[in-house]
């Protein structure tokens, strides 16, 4: 997987591709298929917006602006795909409504498979058929395959040094690499069946002693995939206890300011807005605390391993494994120590949210089309041929069920 956009190809989310505000369009579709969409994807407010643009002190320099472009618009040279009209300032914005896939939808049914709209002052490519797709992702792979500068992901993504926030270079090659080699190797994988099976027998049990009492999964989902994540990432729970609470509530807050448009980065006229509104502070915040968390997990472990023989030490979790990936100095890759905090930051928080979110739209979909959800059973039933606890090589055999979490993963 040396090709950043291989990787979302194979997650299937391969419907949009841009120029610079790529990966936030791909963010905003992304969003469409989880159900938390209006905190994930926070819509630009139209009316503030417009209360804000109506400004006594703002409404002449928007006036003077609109002028200027429609006069004397941008010189280009190259060739753009077709656009909808566009405003000055906020762009196609105020197109986008609160369902932003659906808006871009059916501007692609007027304006065709490759159109360029404007996310505020950044020109954005929107593909919305199979071919166009292809194009960007396949043929123009290498020019696609960095995500534009964002504030937010400098202050909380370790000034952009993730996997996940990184721009296509050896930086993002090196990192990528240990997390697909060295983390989620098939090897790796098959080692945490036990903590996937001790939790997912956890879960199970909470849903049979609940007696037929209605149950809350989305909730029992987050905190299984937290427990699991957990474990395997940073070697051991975080979720419960005295600090429970707020660990959950940090990574909320973390999830939602990620997901979040900061205006100054579409639209730099109004950068001072996230300034003065306490945006700004409240991010630096949540970047402060969400550091301190993981430099503790760093910390747990680092002493964890001076207190142990050598030999005694199961270098059983992520933690553990970057961290001896950063002691052995043969293995010709070289972690830093914020290396480090953004592997285990990106592999924390890119597989909570999301496994949990497909769990719960796969039970969502079920339940919305019951016979799908017979066919799922029976096959789940014959299977399993009347024992209890199933196993991972059982899962494998279930076709149809595992069709559904794909056909899902697509959606
Ligand atoms: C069902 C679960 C998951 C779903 C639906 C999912 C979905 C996605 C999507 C849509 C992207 C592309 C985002 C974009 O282009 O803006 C992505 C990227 C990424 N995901 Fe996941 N993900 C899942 C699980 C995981 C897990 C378990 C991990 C790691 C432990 C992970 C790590 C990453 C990383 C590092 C990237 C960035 C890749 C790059 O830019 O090279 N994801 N994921
Ligand atoms: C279930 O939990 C989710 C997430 O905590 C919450 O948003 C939702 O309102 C809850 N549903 C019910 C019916 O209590
Ligand atoms: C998560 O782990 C905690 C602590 O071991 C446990 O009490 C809880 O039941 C688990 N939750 C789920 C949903 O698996
Ligand atoms: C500040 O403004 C930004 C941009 O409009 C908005 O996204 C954010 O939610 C606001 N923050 C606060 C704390 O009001």
């Amino acid at each position: 997987m040396t090709q950043r956009n291989i990787s979302h190809n194979a997650i299937g989310h391969n419907s949009v591709a841009s120029t610079a505000a790529g990966s936030h369009l791909r963010h905003y579709l992304s969003g469409s298929a989880t159900s938390t969409i209006k905190t994930r994807i926070k819509p630009p407010p139209q009316t503030t917006m417009l209360t804000f643009l109506l400004n006594p002190f703002i409404l002449p320099f928007f006036i003077l602006l609109f002028i200027k472009w429609q006069f004397f618009p941008p010189k280009t040279t190259v060739n753009p795909p077709p656009s909808p009209f566009w405003f000055p300032i906020i762009g196609n914005f105020h197109q986008l409504g609160t369902l932003p896939h659906r808006s871009l939808r059916s501007l692609s049914l007027r304006y065709g498979p490759l159109m360029l709209i404007h996310l505020g002052n950044i020109p954005t490519v929107v593909a919305s058929s199979a071919e166009a797709a292809r194009e960007i992702m396949k043929t123009h792979d290498i020019v696609f395959a960095s995500r534009p500068e964002s504030k937010l992901a400098k202050k909380l993504l370790y000034d952009a040094k993730t996997v996940s926030a990184a721009p296509y270079g050896d930086h993002w090659r090196q990192l990528k690499s240990v997390m697909v080699l060295q983390l989620l190797s098939t090897k790796r994988v098959r080692f945490f069946r036990s903590v996937r099976a001790e939790e997912t027998a956890q879960l199970l049990k909470i849903v049979d002693d609940s007696n037929n009492h209605p149950v809350n999964l989305s909730e029992l989902f987050v905190t299984y995939t937290n427990n699991v994540t957990c474990e395997v990432v940073l070697g051991r729970k975080y979720g419960e206890g005295p600090n429970g609470k707020k660990f959950k509530r940090l990574l909320r807050e973390f999830l939602v300011a990620l997901g979040s448009v900061n205006i100054g980065d579409f639209i730099p006229y109004l950068a001072w807005v996230d300034r003065v509104n306490g945006s700004d502070r409240e991010v630096d915040r949540i970047a402060r605390e969400i550091d301190e968390f993981v430099e503790g997990v760093v910390k747990e472990r680092t002493k964890k391993h001076h207190g142990t023989a050598e030999n005694a030490v199961d270098y059983d979790n992520f933690v553990d494994i970057v961290l001896e990936m950063q002691r052995d100095e043969t293995n010709g890759i070289l972690l830093d120590k914020t290396n480090i905090k953004a592997l285990l930051l990106d592999a924390y928080t890119a597989g909570t949210d999301t496994t949990a979110t497909v769990l719960e739209w796969v039970m969502a979909e079920l339940l919305r089309h019951p016979s799908i959800m017979k066919k799922a059973q029976a096959e789940v039933r014959a299977v399993s041929g009347g024992k209890t606890g199933l196993t991972e090589e059982d899962l494998e055999k279930m076709t149809y069920l595992k069709a559904a979490v794909i056909f899902r993963l697509q959606g």
